[in-house]
């Protein structure tokens, strides 16, 4: 079981716009083999873990106040963890778990859930970083798209000097490639 850090980011190392937009993502047509990609990969997931831009941002993208059963197609039944200090809107029968616990307790309990599997943090980076800070954070799994947006939510705002990233996976998807690092331990 592994803590992965599985995203998309713009050339220029950001999730977002600074408005929370994707549509620079959408833009850039997606080829059949990452989405096959991520199907294996979500498949592997046990626990989500996410901050809370994160969260209602897919809250409000796939309109989950009319749309609960959409959380479950993209998720099924697993349990997430959303890091927020403020009351977020509830999805409807799903096992989602609102929570300003320390990152390592999270880290637990999301990794007691997943069993033998892996633990899917979608971001963003603070929060990956946070992790990574305490050295809880195993692999990164990082799309890019061909843009540049000058200026948005970072990639993962933390130092992770070469010596820590192993590249051990590239896949080419039309004009999106996907990187795959392993994450080494924490400096001594
Ligand atoms: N490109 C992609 O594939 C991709 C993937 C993931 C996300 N995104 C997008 O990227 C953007 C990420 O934005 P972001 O970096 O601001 O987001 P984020 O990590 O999703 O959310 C940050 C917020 O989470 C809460 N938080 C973080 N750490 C916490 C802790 N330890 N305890 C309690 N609460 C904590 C805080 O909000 P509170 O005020 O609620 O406490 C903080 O402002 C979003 O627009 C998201 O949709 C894109």
């Amino acid at each position: 079981m592994a803590t992965v850090y599985y995203t998309a980011s713009t050339l220029d190392g950001f999730l977002a716009t600074p408005e929370h937009s994707l549509d620079w993502l959408f833009a850039v047509e997606h080829e059949p083999g990452l989405e096959a990609d991520m199907a294996a990969f979500t498949d592997s997931v046990g626990a989500l873990v996410m901050g809370s831009s994160t969260y209602r941002w897919v809250y409000e993208h796939d309109d989950l106040a009319a749309r609960p059963e959409q959380w479950r197609e993209w998720y099924g039944e697993r349990p997430a963890w959303v890091l927020t200090h403020r009351e977020q809107p509830v999805v409807e029968g799903a096992d989602i778990r609102f929570t300003q616990a320390p990152v390592a307790r999270v880290h637990a309990e999301a990794t007691a859930a997943a069993g033998e599997r892996d633990v899917w943090v979608l971001g963003g980076g603070e929060v990956v970083g946070q992790l990574a800070d305490e050295g809880l954070l195993d692999r990164l799994v990082v799309t890019i798209a061909p843009v540049t947006l000058g200026a948005g939510a970072p990639l993962l705002p933390r130092v992770l000097e070469s010596d820590r990233l192993t590249l051990t996976h590239v896949q080419r998807a039309g004009q999106l490639v996907s990187l795959t690092y392993d994450v080494g331990p924490l400096p001594r």
